[in-house]
């Protein structure tokens, strides 16, 4: 059977697209790879793999895990909330999110490009019996105010009853833009005047929060619950953080055991995400000054279309201008030039920063996508 034979039949995790193809031809070439599909490809640091080493573990289910209550304990605080769930992904702490806040036929409120809405699987709906309703996202990622009011439901027999309002900071298909603080506090107090709830998918809460110059808490002030991810831009190999109010945890905790989420020795990936959540937060700040770099060494090359001024953290979505070159042929061109980047639709294609890509990275791959371009 050849290597292409055993390839599973995947599809790339936030599109349709199948990039797996393009991995593997670039590895049986054995080429210096600067791999900008995603930040989720970052590896576990030195500093991880001894602390994994390490850890003091327990069973989690028993609440025994003494790395995992550290961990939860910690990220609860640097949210300012209560209390904090360690789940195993972004999709599943919003999915045990959702379901904390939502009973059966009860309707929630997020935006036509969230990542809860596009990439989750309808998980909610699957699962939880629970009414999606899409409001437009903005360019900037923002849900506008007047269309949420319009959305809430009235008291009345026919509708269901809306109950959450979603958010989700930074927005990935909006190209990575930060959700501003004075933005988040009036979708709160909004949430709160109509008695509904407001979770925060903040699987980049921390690239916002450095775009910005303030503390992730204060995006998540109003919000009733927040998850957010360790193994993105943070490096850590696997896990994401629920937080929330005391109450609300204790019930997350139970939807999480529901979805088959409950973890036993799980101190030794929380001790990845310690070490993530001290020493790998400030340099996110560094993913978005390379990405504005590549934005900007991008901007003039014929045939392609970028914005540098939208690059407000470490996502770049790349538009193909030429006529007929599709993101799957591009892709697969600049993958034997060692450039991989994700197509997240037929013309489009996404670029994210993150640890260890360095300036001369992006440069190099700002030159080969040139030269691909030129061909
Ligand atoms: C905004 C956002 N939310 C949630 C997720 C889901 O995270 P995970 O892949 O850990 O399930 C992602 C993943 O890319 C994301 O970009």
């Amino acid at each position: 059977m050849g290597r292409t034979d055993r390839k599973p039949a995947v599809v790339s995790a936030e599109g349709q697209f199948n990039e797996n193809e393009i991995l593997f031809r670039t590895k049986e070439k054995k080429m210096k790879q600067i791999d900008l599909r995603s930040d989720t490809i970052t590896l576990p640091t030195t500093a991880m793999r001894r602390a994994m080493a390490d850890a003091e573990v327990g069973d989690d289910v028993f609440g025994e895990d003494s790395t995992v209550n550290r961990l939860e304990a910690m990220a609860a605080e640097r949210l300012g909330k209560e209390a904090a769930l360690f789940v195993v992904s972004g999709t599943m702490g919003n999915l045990v999110s959702v379901l904390t806040h939502c009973g059966r036929g009860d309707e929630m409120l997020l935006g036509d490009r969230s990542h809860t809405f596009v990439y989750e699987q309808g998980g909610s709906a699957g699962l939880g019996g629970i009414h999606p309703r899409t409001i437009p996202n903005q360019p900037d990622g923002t849900l506008d105010l007047d269309d949420l009011e319009e959305a809430i439901r009235p008291d009345n027999i026919h509708f269901p009853r809306t109950r959450l309002i979603v958010l989700e900071n930074t927005h990935n298909r909006c190209s990575g833009s930060p959700l501003p603080s004075e933005y988040m506090r009036r979708v709160g107090t909004f949430a709160r005047r109509h008695g509904v709830k407001l979770h925060v998918d903040g699987a980049r809460i921390f690239n916002a929060a450095a775009a910005l110059a303030c503390e992730a808490s204060e995006l998540v002030a109003e919000a009733d619950s927040v998850t957010f991810c360790l193994s993105k831009g943070l490096a850590a190999p696997v896990g994401s953080v629920v937080c929330g109010t005391r109450d609300f945890i204790a019930e997350a905790r139970r939807a999480r055991k529901a979805v088959g989420g409950g973890m036993r020795q799980a101190g030794v990936i929380a001790a990845a995400g310690i070490v993530a959540m001290t020493e790998m937060v400030d340099r996110l700040a560094d993913d978005h000054v390379n990405a504005r770099r590549f934005a900007a060494g991008l901007s003039d090359i014929r045939g392609l279309s970028v914005d540098p001024a939208i690059v407000r953290t470490n996502i770049v979505y790349i538009d193909i201008l030429r006529e007929g070159l599709t993101s799957q042929d591009l892709a697969q061109r600049l993958a034997g030039k060692g450039v991989l980047l994700l197509p997240t639709a037929s013309r489009q294609l996404r670029a994210v920063t993150h640890h260890p890509i360095a300036g001369k990275d992006v440069d190099g791959a700002v030159d080969q996508i040139r030269q691909a371009m030129a061909e």
